[in-house]
């Protein structure tokens, strides 16, 4: 299966997918990597891996939709099948989600519906809660808000920092979202055949 990522930062989950597909655990290509940061490190990581990564920046463009229909014009250009939101910062708009419909996905950092939008790590932490995680879910119109596919929980303990939290966050993020990746494409693959 044709996969793009879409990241706007460190790209540590790209990452993850990126040596899940070397592996042979994803079952899919990462044919590009879509970034709207021209510093994001994940570009980086994309060259690294050989991986063709494309700026865009909703600036260069009159409108979100003209914007999205270029990006979409990239992901026909490739025959993208799956789209995986990697730590992308924006909202997808109906241009990218009539095109993909039930076939972009996300991960989030909390287990939703607690703690959606910007920060939910700090979030959590801020919240004393003394259980949070992982959730990946498919991308509707709103914010962190589309069908579950799949969570993971991790504890908070007494003495825990903001950073042991990201740490543990992360390092169930970078297992859970391969796995759930490939869960995704086998189920794409069954209902096309
Ligand atoms: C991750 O915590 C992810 O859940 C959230 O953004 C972060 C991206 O991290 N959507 P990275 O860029 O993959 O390291």
């Amino acid at each position: 299966m044709k996969l793009a990522v879409f990241a706007s930062g460190n790209g540590s989950n790209f990452e993850a997918v990126m040596e899940a597909v070397n592996r042979g655990d994803i079952q899919g290509e990462v044919k590009l990597l879509v970034c709207d940061k021209p510093n994001a490190y994940a570009m980086e990581r994309a060259k690294g891996h050989g991986v063709p990564a494309f700026l865009f920046q909703p600036k260069d463009f009159v409108t979100k939709e003209a914007y999205e229909f270029a990006i979409l014009d990239k992901l026909q250009n490739y025959n993208v099948e799956l789209i995986i939101l990697a730590g992308y910062m924006r909202l997808i708009g109906p241009t990218l989600l009539n095109a993909f419909e039930h076939k972009i996905i996300n991960i989030h950092p909390s287990l939703l519906p607690s703690f959606p939008g910007l920060d939910a790590i700090g979030q959590a932490f801020d919240a004393k809660v003394r259980v949070s995680g992982v959730t990946v879910h498919f991308v509707d119109a709103g914010m962190d808000t589309g069908p579950i596919i799949d969570q993971e929980a991790i504890r908070i303990e007494d003495g825990d920092t903001r950073e042991d939290v990201q740490r543990k966050i992360q390092q169930v993020e970078h297992r859970l979202y391969p796995k759930t990746i490939q869960r995704v494409i086998e189920k794409i693959g069954s209902v096309k055949h």
